[in-house]
């Protein structure tokens, strides 16, 4: 967001990486450009991802020995390796933006970032039902995405292709995080034509009182130690969840561990994470039914639709 013209700080120390409240005792907190930083580095801290504010600088162009022009990345995340630019701009002032940001690109094709806009910003925070767009009236569905028939087809799909690859006398344990998950869960499991278990989770969402960062509030019932896991999702957005979910249970020690989610909003991602399972990739608009919600409605929907666009 801010293109400073200090000195180039060094990166990736762990005295960078901090919270929101502290980034270590001799740095003090984090001074940040914009209040929405702030909110971001707040989420992040809620999902468990580390991130060091604009750790680095990087020079873009010369003139002579002079350096004329560069970029400081707002975040850095090192368990990612990834650096993250927030643009507060308005969608019409981005092609500067942008611009630097490719031309960042060339000049170190080594380093990962990703450019965040003002209403990728804002859709996370809608999630939670922050921020501008969860104001929103939302008039109703603007199409169909996906129809019963087609869900149906696609779930049945993947259910077959779970049978098979399980096909070995392994009983996989199918886990499912409440509560977007139910329908695609219900329809799953019965398209697998194996033995299987199944067990619920829930978690904590950003934005309930007292809650810095994210808790598992219903644990799997038994233990999954040995199993064959398959974590049941019915959507991975910016992957935040999935990546503290895998993290989760992975120190319960499955004897395997994969993904199936029915949607892949695939242009929203933040956190790689690995899907075994897919049913559909999805547009980065708003998609509730089928157990999807929007501000908890819609989720009994039989079929899968976009929400109108946002009026901004
Ligand atoms: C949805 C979905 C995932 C998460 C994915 O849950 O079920 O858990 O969002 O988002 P991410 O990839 O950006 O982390 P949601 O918070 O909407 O709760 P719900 O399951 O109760 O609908």
């Amino acid at each position: 967001m801010t293109n400073r013209s200090n000195a180039l700080a060094s990166s990736n120390t762990t005295q960078d990486v901090g919270d929101t409240q502290e980034q270590s005792q001799d740095a003090g907190p984090t001074v940040f450009a914009h209040p929405s930083e702030r909110e971001f580095a707040q989420i992040l801290d809620f999902y468990g991802l580390r991130w060091a504010y604009e750790p680095r600088s990087f020079p873009l162009r010369w003139e002579d020995d002079r350096v004329v022009e560069m970029l400081t990345p707002d975040f850095y995340l090192p368990d990612l390796d990834l650096y993250l630019e927030l643009t507060t701009l308005k969608q019409s002032l981005v092609t500067a933006k942008n611009r630097k940001i490719r031309h960042m690109r060339e000049v170190y094709p080594e380093i990962n970032i990703k450019l965040l806009y003002r209403r990728d910003y804002h859709r996370i925070l809608a999630k939670f039902g922050f921020g501008p767009l969860a104001q929103t009236d939302v008039k109703g569905i603007d199409r169909v995405l996906f129809t019963a028939p087609q869900i149906q087809r696609r779930v049945a799909e993947l259910g077959r292709q779970i049978s098979r690859d399980y096909d070995e006398g392994l009983e996989p344990v199918l886990v499912g995080v409440l509560r977007g998950m139910l329908c695609f869960m219900a329809d799953l499991m019965r398209e697998i034509s194996l033995p299987a278990e199944i067990e619920f989770m829930a978690i904590s969402r950003y934005g309930e009182p007292d809650r810095q960062s994210v808790q598992v509030t219903k644990d799997l019932d038994h233990s999954i130690q040995g199993k064959h896991v398959i974590l049941v999702e019915d959507i991975v957005d910016s992957g935040m969840t999935l990546n503290f979910l895998l993290g989760y249970l992975q120190e319960k020690e499955p004897a395997t561990l994969v993904v199936s989610a029915l949607l892949d909003k695939r242009a929203r991602r933040i956190v790689d994470v690995p899907m075994k399972y897919v049913g559909f990739e999805v547009p980065d608009e708003f998609v509730v039914g089928y157990g999807l919600d929007y501000l908890e409605k819609y989720r009994n929907l039989p079929f899968i639709g976009a929400l109108r666009p946002d009026p901004k």
